[in-house]
């Protein structure tokens, strides 16, 4: 109920405005996000990459309103990427094709994602197309297609497991050899489209992180298993090891802030581990889907209120 509530008010710009206008929410977000500006981004970084974990740097912001706004978010990735490539980082970029106006016009979407894929592939960089809700899929895989038919193979897939339309995406990415993100879904999702209960969700989880495996040890993509459950994780360890899949086969992901001790512990252990790292002054969405997955984080956010 309380997570619905806060996915709601997500999307609700009366209450996006009083909230980030609320300077101890701006203060909780931090955990979440590295801060405002680029250089913050770099700084939370390299202190990744010295603890031998890998990052994936995201321009908070999603459902641009105009072609000015989307152009300005693809010249701030295009800065981000000369720049994580100028500091040597280890380093991939995530975005969402609604920041570079994928509701606007698809036309310019397609061009700022090609002027952005062309130069992350001049420094070797990856980029992740980031998952919005159901609304979005078609029109997101459509986008990664055809930009992997124009011979773009640096760019990324995200798959949901709570929207039942999943084993089959996921079937035919593997076919098409893309690497896919795989998490449990963040949106606010009606029941026609995606499992309502969470143990579905991890069921469904489970199921689709084998077929990733699978599918990666037969040379078909490489996954990114993207969770801080640790029944998930637990569950992807011991598959990998029955199945005898290599730890350079996969990675695990998860988000700035999100058991911090958790993703050390995996890195010093011989796993992948990349960290999504988000910045910006658009946190507001973000923020509370974080919220809303866990709810007793309100907790934390009421008694630094009570503290003053
Ligand atoms: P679950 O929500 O069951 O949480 C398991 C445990 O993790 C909790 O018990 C708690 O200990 C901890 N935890 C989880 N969330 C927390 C929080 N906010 N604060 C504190 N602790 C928390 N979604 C999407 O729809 N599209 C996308 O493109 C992406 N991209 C993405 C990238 C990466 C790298 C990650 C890790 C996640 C995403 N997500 C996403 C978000 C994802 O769909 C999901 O909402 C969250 O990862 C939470 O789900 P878990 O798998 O962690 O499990």
């Amino acid at each position: 109920m309380l997570r619905l509530l806060l996915l709601y008010l997500s999307g609700a710009s009366w209450a996006r405005r009083i909230v980030m206008g609320w300077g101890l929410a701006r203060r909780v977000a931090r955990r979440y996000v590295a801060g405002e500006t680029e250089d913050d981004v770099i700084a939370a970084i390299r202190v990744l990459n010295q603890k031998g974990i890998t990052a994936t740097v995201d321009i908070l912001g999603e459902s641009t309103a105009d072609a000015a706004e989307a152009s300005r978010y693809a010249e701030a990735y295009l800065h981000l990427i000369e720049r994580v490539s100028a500091e040597q980082l280890k380093s991939s970029v995530s975005l969402k094709l609604t920041a570079l106006g994928l509701g606007v016009d698809p036309a310019i979407c397609h061009d700022h994602m090609r002027h952005i894929l062309d130069t992350a592939r001049t420094h070797g960089i990856n980029v992740t197309i980031d998952m919005e809700d159901h609304t979005a899929t078609d029109r997101t895989l459509a986008m990664l297609r055809r930009l992997r038919a124009e011979g773009y193979e640096n760019v990324q897939a995200v798959i949901q497991a709570y929207l039942f339309r999943s084993e089959a995406d996921i079937a035919t990415l593997a076919e098409e050899k893309v690497d896919v993100r795989l998490c449990k879904g963040a949106y606010r999702e009606p029941a026609s489209v995606a499992h309502p209960r969470k143990s579905d969700v991890d069921a469904a989880y489970v199921k689709l992180m084998k077929l990733l495996l699978d599918a990666a040890n037969a040379g078909g993509g490489y996954p990114g298993i993207a969770t801080h459950d640790p029944a998930m994780i637990a569950a992807t360890r011991a598959y990998a090891e029955q199945c005898h899949i290599s730890l350079d086969r996969f990675e695990f992901q998860m988000l700035y802030g999100i058991r911090p001790a958790l993703q050390e512990e995996l890195a010093r252990a011989g796993y992948g581990m990349r960290v999504y790292v988000p910045f910006g002054t658009q946190w507001y969405p973000y923020f509370m889907r974080r919220l809303a997955e866990r709810p007793a984080n309100l907790w934390f956010f009421a008694s630094n209120l009570f503290r003053g």
